[in-house]
């Protein structure tokens, strides 16, 4: 049977790669800190996995975790650009070492393949739009630095060191779980959560700027396509919708599906935002056979079901 490890599985991304991947009849193992993550995350396949609570900074856990598996899918990671301005040494640690402890487990025990979740991030507040991988990157944040690190070192170990490694840069991951709490929340559930609970949104500038938003199940379908396509190792592949759509979209479109218009009121733009992002997904499409199938309107659609159905605890509207 296919042993898989997902570090940082008890988040919002990681834990639908790991439901996918229990309903494929995989042996399952998770590492995570539960620092950003929750243990509900998995409540649905807790029985069905083995639930490893620890960081990827622990040498001799991870070992552990690893061994005898044939694939890992490395997702833990500090995920927070603002968290990374505040503390970058922490930022690094577990995101740039972690990987490499990582890597080096995967290399240890002959893993055949590690997805690495890697960040649009890395291109900064290019210009040249769509974004392609071949571009040059320009990170804006300690966070975009270590993500783009991260892919990096996936490239030297793929060429030197016998490890196969492919890339992923997500671009605006949405989707159920994704968590609404805090100060660095993504936009779409922290809007959802105030449009449910009647309380005004806030857009900081004009709500022209733009965003790649991608579905978390195509983001699912991108991993698994990267796990099995015939591909030469150490690539990066862009993972997003391929579309661009502004904050006023977004709010129009959330409009739509709760059926009542939205309180929306406009804030001064904040410093360090990027205008406008969005991926050319074709290099995906072409190597990975990735195609998105769940657009905005439906992702939306079933976000909002799974906030009406469901309020963890972590995350309850007041
Ligand atoms: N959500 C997005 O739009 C987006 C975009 C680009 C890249 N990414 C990347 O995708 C991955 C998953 O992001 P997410 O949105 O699910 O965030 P998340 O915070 O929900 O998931 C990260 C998980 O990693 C765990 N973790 C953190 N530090 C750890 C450590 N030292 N050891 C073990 N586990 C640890 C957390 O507890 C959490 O469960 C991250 O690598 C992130 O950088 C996400």
């Amino acid at each position: 049977m296919v042993c898989t490890v997902v570090t940082g599985g008890a988040g919002f991304i990681g834990s639908h790669l790991v439901a996918t991947l229990v309903e494929r009849g995989e042996t399952v193992r998770v590492i995570d800190d539960l620092s950003s993550g929750r243990e509900t995350n998995l409540r649905a396949v807790r029985d069905s996995i083995r639930f490893q609570r620890g960081s990827v900074c622990e040498a001799d856990l991870l070992d552990e975790v690893v061994k005898g598996a044939d694939y890992v899918f490395h997702l833990a990671a500090a995920a927070s650009v603002p968290f990374s301005l505040e503390d970058p040494l922490a930022v690094n640690a577990v995101n740039v070492e972690g990987t490499l402890r990582v890597l080096e487990a995967a290399r240890r025990h002959g893993v055949r393949r590690v997805v690495l979740a890697a960040s649009s991030a890395a291109y900064g507040d290019s210009e040249a739009l769509p974004s392609r991988e071949e571009q040059p990157t320009a990170p804006m944040s300690p966070y975009a630095v270590t993500k783009l690190v991260t892919e990096m070192y996936g490239r030297v170990y793929s060429r030197l060191m016998g490890v196969p490694v492919v890339a992923l840069r997500y671009f605006n991951v949405f989707g159920p779980r994704q968590s609404p709490g805090g100060p660095y929340a993504a936009v779409i559930p922290r809007f959802i959560t105030a449009a449910l609970a009647q309380r005004r949104l806030t857009i900081y500038g004009d709500g022209a700027q733009t965003r790649d938003f991608v579905f978390v199940e195509d983001v699912v379908r991108g991993n698994l396509s990267a796990r099995e396509a015939d591909l030469a190792p150490g690539e990066v592949y862009n993972i997003g919708s391929g579309r661009g759509t502004s904050l006023n979209e977004l709010t129009a479109t959330l409009a739509t599906v709760l059926g009542v218009p939205l309180d929306v009121r406009h804030a001064p733009a904040r410093a360090g935002d990027i205008l406008h992002s969005r991926a050319d997904i074709s290099r995906a499409r072409r190597e990975l056979g990735f195609a998105p199938v769940v657009d905005l309107e439906e992702g939306l659609r079933r976000t909002v079901e799974w906030w009406r159905a469901t309020a963890p605890p972590h995350s309850r509207i007041p």
